[in-house]
């Protein structure tokens, strides 16, 4: 249990006692102690009392004696806690000793969906893509790490009007041909070159349409011709996952296709639950509450005027099956956030259907953009969209670069190694370390920065103290006795305790930055402490508690980044 809850527990009998009513007591870390209550200061406002009474009074029924080296009251009515060496070195025997660093497997494990990445096929990725891949990639790893299961869905856009065009112009082209070009990554040439056939020659166009027929009739040939497009792009898919070392495999694919025998009956059952609505031929649900612009309630449509379906059934046919079959009891949607208002009405959509109830539910993990060193949307120098790939080969002959300038003697394999590590650690740490909801702009220099809230820094900081093992050719120690005297001791032991709430926070709202701002806390608190406190040159027990504390913030900082996705090298 991590300390806020400890004192927690201590302090809130104690208030209910004076207060006579249940009372937060809203404990936090503070600068005046190690931690701060002040909820008293708001109970005097409903008691009508003076703070700083009501404050003693608390700490008379408060039992801290063997948590606490000094409990008093400061200021207006604040309760401050100087938390005891010998509790805190407790503490961290217990850490060190447990595999999972504080953090227990959940007890009510849940199946959960995490529906993330999702490119479009024949298409380039593009950065809101690398986003939720970097995003969900780092939720699946988390959530796994708890003890839930994890359903891996990439929502892959396989299906549409737009494959008449794509496979018209795969066919003009011939198929090996058109392999050859998408195999090379060549998606956004091949997709661009496809509509503009489709927007300048009529007969093209003509033949597209009936292709888009042929398609949904499942004309063999059409079929075989679609399965290439689809195969070759999730081909090139693969290999940008395997360069961003993101846990998404072959079978995670599970394309909006997938879901094509579902939309009839989806919409057969929200008709036949009376939710349907006819309007301009198409078949809409309008969900209650959500309004447009102009004061109208807003429709999802559910199946088009042309009878065919689109993205938003198919994210109906998707929660279904996910709720349904799947058993899942929480969807994630690592999505852009421009989709919010999409997801939304699917939600309600679902949840009118009884498809997503209570207490099953669904989160909208949206996202912010990355912008340019402009303050705009990225875009490569030409105007166009950024090349996903173009940019993490950058990130890594940048991170190859720094590696072997900084340690000439590693090896042309060792540092080709490092400099991936570091170069696609340095970009999704990027991403991870900004509040999600906001835009970020990308800036190489930062990001690869060895010292700041970067990857780089977090990575160093671990292989100095694996260093520190080598070259006292020690392998961890686990059980040597744990005394905290120096303030530099204590600052990071509290690092080390509160990993714990961290990991469980970030488990609800997937705010990762509070995860990479913990990281950082630590690594900044080990680097102060390293300064101050000599490790290998002490003596004795000394000697051994500093080692405790070394390894296991070693352990913390591998254990943490790697849930962000992000490798840790043992030398740098
Ligand atoms: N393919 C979509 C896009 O590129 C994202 C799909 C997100 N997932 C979903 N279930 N709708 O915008």
């Amino acid at each position: 249990m991590d300390l806020e809850n400890l004192l927690t527990d201590r302090l809130a009998p104690a208030f209910a006692t004076v207060a006579g009513v249940p009372v937060d007591p809203v404990v936090r870390r503070s600068q005046r102690a190690d931690f701060q209550s002040d909820a008293a200061l708001a109970l005097a406002r409903r008691l009508g009392r003076p703070p700083r009474d009501i404050a003693a009074q608390v700490l008379e029924h408060a039992e801290l004696a063997d948590l606490c080296s000094r409990a008093e009251v400061s200021g207006p009515g604040f309760l401050n806690l100087t938390v005891a060496d010998r509790t805190l070195a407790g503490l961290i025997t217990a850490l060190a000793a447990d595999r999972r660093l504080g953090v227990p497997v959940t007890a009510e494990p849940e199946t959960v969906v995490v529906d993330y990445s999702a490119p479009n096929v024949a298409k380039e990725m593009h950065v809101g893509h690398l986003r939720s891949t970097v995003i969900g990639d780092a939720a699946a790893r988390l959530l796994e790490w708890l003890g839930h299961r994890v359903v891996r869905a990439n929502h892959l856009g396989d299906w549409g009007t737009p494959f008449g065009m794509l496979i018209e112009h795969l066919a003009d082209l011939g198929e090996a041909e058109a392999a050859q070009e998408l195999s090379m990554g060549d998606l956004d040439s091949f997709y661009k070159t496809a509509r503009a056939k489709f927007d300048a020659d009529e007969a093209f166009a003509e033949r597209s349409r009936r292709r888009v027929v042929a398609l949904q009739g499942g004309d063999p040939v059409t079929r075989r011709l679609w399965r290439l497009l689809v195969e070759q792009s999730e081909r090139y898919f693969m290999t940008v996952y395997d360069m961003l070392d993101v846990t998404l495999t072959e079978r995670d694919f599970h394309g909006e296709s997938s879901y094509n025998d579902l939309l009839g009956p989806v919409v057969e059952e929200l008709d036949r639950l009376g939710l349907v609505r006819e309007s301009g031929g198409a078949a809409c649900v309008f969900p209650p509450g959500v309004i447009g612009r102009d004061g109208e309630p807003l429709p999802l449509i559910v199946r088009k005027s042309d009878r065919g379906y689109g993205y938003a059934a198919t994210d109906l046919a998707a929660i279904r099956q996910r709720t349904g079959a799947l058993g899942a009891t929480r969807l994630l949607y690592v999505v852009g956030l421009p989709q919010r208002r999409h997801f939304e009405m699917v939600y309600a959509v679902a949840a009118q259907a009884g498809w997503l109830a209570p207490p099953t539910r669904a989160e909208h993990v949206g996202f912010g953009s990355i912008l340019g060193s402009d303050g705009r949307m990225l875009r490569s120098r030409a105007g166009g969209s950024v090349k996903l790939v173009g940019l993490l080969e950058e990130a890594i002959s940048r991170a190859t670069a720094l590696a072997r300038e900084r340690n000439p003697e590693l090896g042309a394999a060792e540092a080709a190694e490092v400099g991936r590590a570091v170069g696609i650690g340095a970009i999704k740490y990027a991403d991870l370390s900004n509040d999600r909801h906001r835009d970020y702009v990308l800036d190489w220099e930062r990001m690869l920065a060895l010292d700041g809230n970067t990857a780089p820094y977090l990575q160093y900081a671990y292989s100095r103290i694996r260093s520190i093992f080598r070259r006292a050719g020690l392998a961890a120690r686990l059980d040597a006795a744990v005394s905290l005297a120096e303030p530099a001791e204590r600052a990071l032991a509290f690092e080390l305790v509160g990993f714990g709430r961290v990991v469980g926070e970030v488990a609800d709202n997937l705010e990762f930055h509070h995860l990479a701002g913990h990281l950082y806390r630590l690594a900044a608190a080990f680097s102060t402490f390293y300064e101050r406190c000599p490790v290998l040159r002490a003596e004795g027990p000394v000697r051994e508690s500093r080692l405790v504390l070394c390894d296991l913030t070693a352990r913390m900082l591998e254990q943490g980044l790697y849930l962000l996705g992000i490798r840790t090298p043992e030398r740098l």
